[in-house]
């Protein structure tokens, strides 16, 4: 079964934007467009349910219905517990919440492991543990290829490691991470895993359940919807964490660690993604309970981008002032793809746009990983990132643009 383009493409109200038009757009992993389930749901709420919830009257009882319907409906899909979902305001404010909760949790002596693969919001907040006494550890990548490799965390790993931060792909290496097999090796010396879901979860909603991250993290402006930041913490953790929240919400695993009340109307309206996973599987046939179809949709994403990947990927292996960072195999991958170019990579971007790509170029908050890499932060990497909205004419635009300005 292959995706249906057209059919996907017309749940996303940017493609019948007139200004938008012709313009192919290749900064999905910045943010992608929001599909019209979420949109509607966003302009619902403000219209109509715009009060405080969990109220008695009517529009707070549909609102705060909403917001319920939202995290369950998301939680299902995702393989876990109602309560082990929370929403906060983004990514990197849930990680420095967390890193809170685990200063307050570890002792001095104690260790934690941090890759320098990871996009700033995954590794920053947890380095700054070293103030408190906590040893930090550092999984390397491999400075060619930017590959982790789980062998090297075997060495890193001991009885005082309490927790181990790494990404399930990496926002400019795009490499896909085993995250199963880390969890398992992690586990397996005591210490618990938070894993960086924000590049792969575009891609496809993975079953954090089976995975087996004990945090799994990712941010719906990048999932087709509004802009928070979505949150899986495992009970047998999250039980354990000290409570970020007010004292009298210690009890609500989901508010332990959002501190602030939440955007009622964008967590409502996350409820759109799970809509639109739902009308994906409805109109190519997938059924089973919300993981199986999650699953469903995920397999069919993942089949068309890597069908729009490997040309790209082999045209860019092609070039030969051009550096393709990561995997040149369209399986092992995210359709994320940075490349180091001879010159600085924002100007290559501007000329682009001239060819109606809309693309981006700089560190994209990966400093670590570039220097790692040996790429010159401030001449940046130019990143052409795609989802499965994107089309095969999109990608030949791509490469007739890139064919003229590289
Ligand atoms: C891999 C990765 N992790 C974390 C983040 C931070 O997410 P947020 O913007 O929600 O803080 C980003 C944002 O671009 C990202 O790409």
């Amino acid at each position: 079964m292959t995706l249906d383009i057209e059919y996907v493409r017309a749940q996303f109200p940017a493609f019948e934007v007139p200004a938008l038009k012709g313009q192919a757009f290749f900064e999905n992993a910045g943010g992608s467009y929001t599909s019209r389930f979420v949109i509607e749901r966003l302009e619902r709420f403000y219209r109509e349910r715009k009060v405080q919830p969990y109220a008695p009257y009517e529009a707070s009882r549909l609102g705060g219905e909403e917001m319920d319907e939202a995290r369950a409906r998301l939680a299902a899909m995702l393989g876990v517990a109602n309560d082990e979902l929370s929403f906060g305001p983004s990514t990197t404010q849930n990680t420095y919440v967390l890193a809170q909760a685990f200063r307050q949790w570890m002792r001095p002596g104690e260790a934690i492991v941090v890759t320098n693969q990871d996009h700033e919001a995954n590794t920053g907040p947890w380095r700054r543990l070293a103030e408190a006494g906590i040893e930090v550890r550092e999984w390397k990548i491999d400075p060619e290829t930017g590959h982790l490799d789980p062998a090297a965390l075997e060495d890193l790993l001991d009885e005082s490691v309490r927790l181990v931060c790494f990404p399930h792909c990496s926002n400019v290496v795009g490499e896909v991470n085993p995250v199963t097999e880390i969890t398992v090796m992690a586990h397996a010396a005591g210490a618990f895993v938070c894993c960086d879901g924000v590049s792969y979860a575009p891609h496809g909603f993975p079953n954090v359940g089976e995975l087996g991250p004990d945090i799994y993290l990712f941010s719906s402006y990048k999932t087709y919807g509004p802009h928070q930041g979505i949150m899986v913490i495992r009970r047998e953790l999250g039980e354990q964490l000290p409570n970020q929240g007010h004292y009298f919400n210690a009890g609500t695993l989901y508010k332990r660690f959002t501190p602030a009340g939440p955007d009622h109307a964008q967590v409502a309206a996350c409820a759109g993604m799970a809509d639109y996973i739902d009308a994906l599987a409805g109109h190519h046939g997938i059924s089973g309970d919300a993981a199986a179809r999650a699953a469903g949709v995920h397999d069919l994403m993942r089949g068309h981008e890597v069908a729009l990947l490997q040309p790209l990927l082999d045209y860019l292996s092609s070039k030969n002032a051009v550096r393709l960072l990561g995997p040149t195999a369209a399986e092992r991958r995210a359709p994320t793809v940075a490349v180091e170019l001879q010159e600085a990579a924002e100007p290559v971007a501007a000329r682009l746009a001239a060819h109606g790509i809309m693309a981006g170029g700089g560190d994209f908050y990966a400093v670590r990983a570039l220097q790692a890499m040996g790429v010159d932060a401030d001449k940046g990497v130019l990143r052409l990132s795609f989802v499965h909205y994107t089309s095969e004419a999109e990608i030949a635009q791509l490469i007739g643009a890139l064919d003229r300005e590289l």
